[in-house]
């Protein structure tokens, strides 16, 4: 494995690149007021709304709400990975980069040490239930199964499909005599919440879920016999500290350096789909993880590729995920194709009844999104009547609205109105009344939508005032500590910004770029930036009573544990417990005081 890229190396490119000049070499900025102003470079537009602050080393646009720092722009621009995008900068600003061996653990946080051990001991647990499955009786029913469905034992190998064994005592004791602490073993997610002495997997056929870098970080489990009526097929890992469902992409470890070099990728359904894929030799096959496809699985590919294919079941489900990825994916503005499975109804089916060649073809014969939706409409809506047309028009009225150029958009109000014979101008004018005509017809264009789609961070209170400590300035984030520690919050985000602040106060390196490039969730990092923005001006006023919302949280805290200890306390007779009780109450007396004391 490459070694990783110091983060004190990161934090150097960052600092020594200038944002301003770096977004000049793409796109004329002019200053006005403390910061410079140009046209959007990721979408179309005639009047700057693309801002740019050169002392927060971050551009926001007002217009399509895109943001980030020098790393981000150079992903977007140049269509890079991360470290990529770290190396690009380091050599025009003359960095010599250091890196550090997968063992080199001294730049490496504590979170990240967790997350290694977690990572090791997926790793191995997956090495045990393959062994099992190749190995052991036990796995000899789950062997059989796997072969029937026409898996090679190479692809097995590489997969590390493995087998869960019934007894869900045994993976427990295995793991605490191999000195794993209980602990530790806990809040793996591979023992049951409520029975920690039991393994969550249990006589399933086990696919082992890789990290980019190929470490197992989760797991998923298919049935295999019982009841089916009471288990669900599939068992997946939920989010883990290791591992993030919705950002991950079954597979991408093997894939992702065909996906390069084709400049393209499959996205599938399933696991067996998906292994289904690579056996036959096409390997740039990734699949989504659990069901619905998420906005951050395509851009963790849309850096690499110019079209993404789309190869979901048949069936109405799979033609339903089919629509709804072709929008997403339209909207972060890469081009669709859409394989259509003409020989059964999911990719692992094709390949055991009709072989590679059959497999590879679907995949040769793809078509465009707009063929594939427009081909669709018409199973639906008939083309000579007026009722159809409109049906049909408004709903691929979505469509267009998702794409992202007007020569696309227009392009394809031209193949609506000859696959429906409407006249194109009729059809422009209905489309900019899209709002007024659909009303009538409701259900002919309300797709459910997904709960996935529109998860948003919750900006609790306490999220809040953290977020107005990421600023150029550190005094206001030491002010905090003096009375807040992470222990104190209870939000997870807040936690989460709060101790990489903490992390980059510590390496003297406190700045708002420094402390982006520690937050690994898309849309978390740019609900910092959008704060960040909306905060010059009053920082200080509305600092301070943030602060002192976060004092008085933590005084509260204090205080219950306070009285807790009291009231235990209260009936014992004891002398020392009397005289303890006497300085408690002191105690509890002057947290209310200071409660009370602090400004709102
Ligand atoms: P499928 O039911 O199509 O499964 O669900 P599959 O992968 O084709 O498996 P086989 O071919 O029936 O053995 C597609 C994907 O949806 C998720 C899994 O990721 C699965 O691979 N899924 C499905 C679940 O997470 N839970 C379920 O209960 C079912
Ligand atoms: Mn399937």
């Amino acid at each position: 494995m490459p070694g990783l890229i110091a983060k004190e190396s990161i934090d150097e490119v960052a600092e020594k690149t200038d944002i301003v000049s770096l977004v000049s070499e793409y796109v004329p900025l002019e200053q006005r007021g403390s910061n410079w102003w140009g046209c959007c470079p990721f979408h179309n537009e005639k009047t700057p709304s693309f801002s740019v602050s050169q002392d927060k080393k971050f551009y926001h646009c007002f217009g399509c709400g895109v943001s980030g720092n020098v790393f981000d722009f150079v992903r977007e621009m140049e269509k890079l990975s991360f470290v990529e995008s770290v190396e690009f900068l380091a050599k025009k600003a003359g960095v010599q980069l250091s890196y550090s061996n997968g063992s080199a653990k001294s730049v490496d946080s504590s979170a990240s040490k967790i997350k290694d051990e977690y990572k090791n001991l997926y790793t191995r647990v997956a090495g045990m239930f393959h062994y099992m499955l190749m190995e052991t009786p036990a796995g000899k029913f789950a062997l059989g199964y796997i072969l029937k469905r026409g898996l090679s034992q190479e692809i097995l190998e590489k997969f590390k499909i493995g087998y869960s064994p019934s007894d869900r005592k045994w993976l427990k004791q295995f793991l605490l005599k191999k000195n794993y602490s209980e602990d530790f073993l806990n809040n793996s997610g591979l023992f049951s919440k409520n029975y920690p002495d039991c393994a969550f997997f249990s006589d399933r056929l086990m696919f082992p879920i890789f990290d980019k870098d190929g470490d197992v970080v989760a797991m998923g489990g298919r049935f295999l016999r019982g009841d089916a009526q009471k288990s669900p097929k599939y068992l997946n890992s939920g989010d883990l500290i290791q591992y993030k469902k919705g950002s991950t992409l079954y597979a991408f470890n093997f894939a992702k350096s065909s996906i390069r070099e084709k400049h393209k990728v499959i996205f599938c359904e399933g696991y067996m789909d998906c292994i289904a894929y690579h056996q036959c030799g096409i390997t740039w096959a990734v699949a989504p993880l659990g069901t619905s496809l998420t906005d951050e699985q395509i851009s963790l590919v849309k850096h690499f590729v110019e079209e993404i294919y789309l190869s979901f079941d048949s069936d109405g489900a799979g033609q339903k995920a089919t629509k709804r990825a072709i929008l997403m994916c339209r909207k972060q503005d890469v081009a669709v194709k859409v394989i259509r499975l003409s020989g059964g109804k999911d990719p692992a089916e094709i390949m055991l009844n009709f072989g590679a060649e059959y497999l590879t073809n679907e995949v040769n014969n793809a078509i465009f999104d707009s063929d594939y939706l427009l081909s669709k409409l018409q199973e639906l809506y008939p083309k000579d009547t007026p009722m159809g047309k409109s049906k049909a028009s408004l709903d691929f009225f979505e469509y267009i609205d998702s794409l992202q150029s007007d020569v696309q958009k227009d392009a394809c109000l031209d193949q609506l109105c000859q696959t429906y014979g409407i006249e194109k101008e009729a059809a422009r004018r209905d489309y900019f009344n899209r709002d007024k005509v659909s009303y009538r017809f409701r259900n002919a264009s309300t797709e459910q939508k997904n709960p996935a789609d529109s998860e948003k961070i919750k900006v609790t209170a306490e999220l809040q005032a953290v977020m107005t400590a990421v600023t150029e300035d550190v005094s206001l984030f030491q002010k905090m500590c003096e009375c807040v520690s992470v222990d104190d919050l209870s939000d997870s985000y807040s936690k989460q910004l709060f101790a990489v602040m903490q992390e980059c106060q510590k390496n003297g390196s406190f700045s708002v770029s420094n402390i982006l490039n520690r937050i690994d969730q898309e849309n978390f990092r740019k609900l910092i930036i959008e704060n960040v923005s909306k905060n010059t001006g009053r920082i200080q006023e509305s600092a301070e009573s943030c602060i002192s919302y976060l004092k008085r949280n933590a005084y509260k805290r204090k205080k219950m544990s306070i009285m807790e200890k009291i009231s235990s306390l209260s009936r014992s007779i004891l002398p020392e417990d009397k005289a303890l009780l006497v300085e408690l109450t002191k105690q509890k007396m002057e947290l209310d005081f200071q409660i009370e004391n602090l400004k709102d």
